[in-house]
């Protein structure tokens, strides 16, 4: 907890809080706003773990007795009903996102002079994961509409050195894949999904992870299905690369102590596997509040000027976070904590601007939608064990903050 400016409000107190910041008298007497009687955080893993504690405890008790706490049989099961979840024939159960990346760009033949098509609007792990295999990121901006990488701009981008493609789905909503998979097939690229942020989402029906050469996935704790620790997956319906990717997580080794190939130490530990296990049981539920969520956010926000992204009817979004994007998003974001509502920023720099991968060379402006998001990009409480009082409150909030839109088109 602890972030500056933020406090446990009183009902009172929360309410000429916003009067004060707002200058005009909230208008809303009876509205949920009244009745936040705490701060709403961004998200608050407590309550999860609250809830399944004596489960939790109880699974890990299973794996204390049976003091297999590497791979191990824990792991395995977890592979087979996250590959089942997400509708892949594998997972390769591994100690990070980060790692699954890492392995299916080599799986993918990915190495030093190949570039890679990507996105800046994400997590830097995206383009470090490049970066490991000797390759270069190539970033490609944005469709505002939906913040996600665009595929009209791809082609654009490929030259002799292209080796894969890596869309990422980010906040949960899912890439269009399908432009980009023709464009990987006719230009002899792979197509590695970064599904980091997107469990259990869907694209034209089906499960995204595995519906190009193979998808990375973050258990990391703050995710719609997250390890108490580290932890990540590789999912993939080809047999060469979930094999290459089983004997790379564990030191290149084919048998104990026989190694065929400089590998790494990815793997996934028991206690987490046996914790994934606990909540993937329940990450359908959660994931249908989340979009219960967000639908009651729409309906709140409706008519005012905050823009937020239109889900595609033809996938499902499972809402990792819930962005909002607003012109004067560091000012709503102040006025939003001062009336008790914790938010987030999902990335407030883009990768190409990062002092990191400044030797790129990207000048600011080069990717204006990507740009323009990080600027505009807001991330509201969204986690499935929010209360209905809570969304109404941050929504009525907000709503009362940002105003009818005056001009059309946002
Ligand atoms: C889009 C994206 N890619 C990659 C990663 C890296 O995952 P991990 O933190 O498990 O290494 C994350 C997680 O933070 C992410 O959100």
């Amino acid at each position: 907890m602890g972030r500056p400016g933020l406090r446990a409000g009183s009902i009172p107190a929360a309410r000429s809080r916003i009067s004060n910041v707002l200058s005009v008298p909230i208008a809303t007497p009876n509205s949920a706003i009244r009745e936040l009687a705490r701060v709403v955080p961004q998200l608050d893993l407590t309550r999860q773990h609250e809830a399944l504690r004596e489960e939790i405890r109880s699974a890990l008790d299973r794996v204390c007795r049976a003091s297999a706490f590497i791979l191990g049989a824990e792991v395995a099961k977890f592979e087979e009903e996250f590959a089942a979840h997400v509708e892949a024939k594998h997972c390769v159960a591994l100690n990070s996102g980060t790692s699954a990346l890492h392995l299916a760009l080599m799986a993918a033949g990915v190495g030093p002079g190949d570039e890679v098509i990507t996105t800046s609007n994400s997590m830097i792990a995206t383009a470090e994961a490049i970066s490991y295999t000797g390759a270069t990121p190539v970033f490609v901006d944005i469709d505002p509409a939906t913040a996600n990488i665009d595929p009209s701009l791809a082609e654009g981008a490929v030259t002799a050195r292209t080796r894969a493609i890596v869309p990422v789905h980010l906040y949960g909503r899912p890439a269009d894949l399908d432009p980009l998979l023709d464009l990987a097939d006719r230009k002899g690229l792979s197509l590695i999904e970064d599904a980091c942020q997107a469990h259990g989402a869907r694209y034209r029906g089906q499960r995204v992870g595995a519906l190009g050469l193979a998808g990375a996935f973050s258990f990391y704790p703050t995710k719609n299905l997250g390890a108490c620790g580290e932890a990540g997956a590789l999912v993939t319906n080809d047999d060469r690369v979930a094999a290459l990717a089983r004997n790379l997580r564990s030191h290149g080794e084919s048998r104990h102590y026989v190694h065929d190939r400089v590998g790494f130490n990815y793997r996934m530990e028991a206690f987490q596997a046996t914790v994934l296990r606990v909540k993937l049981k329940r990450l359908r539920q959660w994931t249908e509040r989340r979009r219960q969520i967000a639908s009651r956010y729409r309906e709140l926000l409706a008519g005012t000027r905050v823009e937020m992204p239109a889900d595609d009817p033809r996938n499902e979004c499972v809402y990792h976070q819930f962005a909002i994007y607003v012109d004067d998003r560091d000012q709503l974001r102040t006025k939003l904590e001062t009336g008790g509502v914790q938010t987030a920023v999902h990335y407030p720099q883009p990768i190409h601007l990062q002092k990191a991968y400044a030797s790129l060379g990207y000048a600011p402006g080069s990717l204006p939608h990507t740009e323009r998001a990080c600027q505009r990009v807001l991330c509201l409480p969204s986690f499935p064990e929010l209360t209905d009082q809570e969304i109404s409150g941050v929504g009525e909030m907000l709503a009362a903050f940002a105003g009818a839109r005056t001009t059309t088109g946002g």
